[in-house]
């Protein structure tokens, strides 16, 4: 027993022969089962893992989750800490250095996001060019890709200023590249950053600020967003940061790899759920409707967006928090009416046996639109933000990526397709 506590011994069925892998951490390496052949020119076994639903990419010490249990922790800080406590610049520092900053290096920290919010006056007009209802991702998608031609210095991965002024650089331009997407979309004049506010204060005042000299940004919905922006910070090996590691492995710089990024956030089935959660509650529209959107979904004609999620098999920590501050916006904003439908389709969802057998609870995006929604953000706005806060944790793992040994990102195939065939010319083919 003791013997191979931390060895798999395989038989393979197919010539009898058998093998002892190691298990590490957990895991058994998948380029050990390549020794398992059944000739000499054998390639060797594969693993095979659609959507890798059973594999680790990578080491990494940046964010822990148990979704069983419903834990998440930024470096070891529990999620509920950092929403009570931290600033969404304070976590952003976390995410990349590892450890929480003392005051003077948070004092530069902001100083250094704060001073580089401004973009290229060539930027603002190469969004000018944009049809005027485009969607704010597809323009962020494409700025954020854009921002690589103005800094051309980003390619040089190894040099430790250049890699600080990209990040810096990243988190600054990501709420103006926002908040102008969306004054372009409206057909409102740009409004510039306001060195003398928040993070999130002046995002809000680049949305909204018009001929008043100096906007002043509601303290209760200024927290809130930055709160929002903790709480999307980081959420270990995602669809949108395995993109982000996944260009960055072949040395593109990281502006190319955050346009990769933003883009795979965009589909429904990742940030782009809570503009889709939004849609639903708007289409379901009053709570006696919710049992028939219920029964929709178990019919398989709906798919409850917000509901459901590839780690979290039980409440994701971050809806508890979301549902929590969201009291508190309406005593500002005054109630959103489709509060009232979230929280019915939740009531009955937990209590229905096709949710429990599935272990299908609410996500962080089910309550995260309605709060948008509340402070006066528009539903193509809500997967902009979620892209703002979920920056620095892209930013830091491509950041653990490149500091230390990393290959190429190049997954193998089960070829399914034709076997070897000769070229018909066009003229004989039937
Ligand atoms: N509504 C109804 N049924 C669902 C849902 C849902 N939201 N999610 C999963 N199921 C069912 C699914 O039909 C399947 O049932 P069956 O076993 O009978 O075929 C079972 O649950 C397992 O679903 P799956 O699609 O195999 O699970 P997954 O791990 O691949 O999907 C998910 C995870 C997040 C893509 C999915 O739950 C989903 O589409 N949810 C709605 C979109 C959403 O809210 N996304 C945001 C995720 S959190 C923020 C983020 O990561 O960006």
């Amino acid at each position: 027993m003791t013997e191979n506590q931390d060895t798999l011994t395989i038989t393979d069925n197919r010539t009898g022969r058998t093998y002892e892998v190691p298990v590490t951490d957990g895991a058994v390496r998948a380029m050990d089962l390549r020794q398992i052949k059944t000739h000499e020119s054998d390639f060797g076994l594969l693993s095979y893992d659609p959507a890798f639903k059973n594999t680790a990419n990578v080491r990494s010490r940046v964010t822990y989750i148990d979704g069983d249990v419903g834990i998440l922790r930024y470096r070891g800080y529990p999620i509920e800490q950092l929403a009570e406590s931290s600033s969404f610049l304070e976590v952003a520092y976390l995410l990349i250095n590892g450890d929480l900053p003392d005051a003077g290096q948070l004092d530069q920290w902001v100083y250094d996001i704060t001073h580089h919010t401004f973009i290229h006056e060539n930027l603002k007009q190469f969004m000018d060019g944009f049809h005027h209802d485009a969607h704010p991702m597809g323009m962020l998608v494409s700025t954020v890709g854009a921002l690589s031609t103005f800094y051309p210095e980003a390619k040089d991965l190894d040099e430790a200023e250049a890699r600080y002024m990209q990040i810096v650089r990243l988190i600054a331009k990501m709420p103006t590249l926002a908040a102008f997407a969306y004054r372009h979309s409206i057909g409102m004049r740009y409004a510039y950053p306001d060195n003398d506010l928040s993070f999130a204060g002046n995002f809000l005042n680049m949305m909204w600020k018009t001929t008043e000299l100096k906007y002043e940004p509601d303290p209760v919905l200024e927290r809130a967003m930055d709160v929002l922006l903790i709480l999307h910070a980081d959420h270990e090996q995602n669809c949108s940061t395995t993109t982000m590691r996944a260009i960055s492995s072949s040395d593109a710089d990281p502006y190319s790899a955050a346009a990769g990024a933003t883009a795979a956030l965009y589909g429904p089935k990742h940030g782009g759920a809570n503009e889709a959660v939004l849609r639903m509650l708007d289409r379901i529209g009053s709570v006696d409707k919710v049992p028939e959107a219920i029964q929709d979904a178990k019919d398989g004609e709906l798919r409850l967006m917000g509901f459901g999620h590839r780690v979290y098999k039980t409440y994701d920590p971050r809806a508890k928090i979301v549902q929590q501050l969201a009291h508190e916006v309406f005593e500002v904003t005054g109630k959103n009416p489709l509060i009232d439908i979230a929280v019915e389709l939740e009531r009955i969802a937990l209590e229905d046996e096709y949710f429990i057998e599935r272990k299908l609870y609410p996500n962080v995006d089910f309550y995260s639109g309605i709060i948008l929604k509340a402070i006066g953000i528009p539903t193509s706005m809500f997967t902009v933000i979620f892209a703002t806060g979920r920056t620095p944790g892209w930013i830091a793992h491509w950041n653990e990526m490149i500091s230390g040994a990393y290959k190429l990102g190049r997954p193998r195939q089960l070829y399914t397709g034709a076997t070897k065939r000769d070229f018909v010319p066009l003229n004989q083919r039937t």
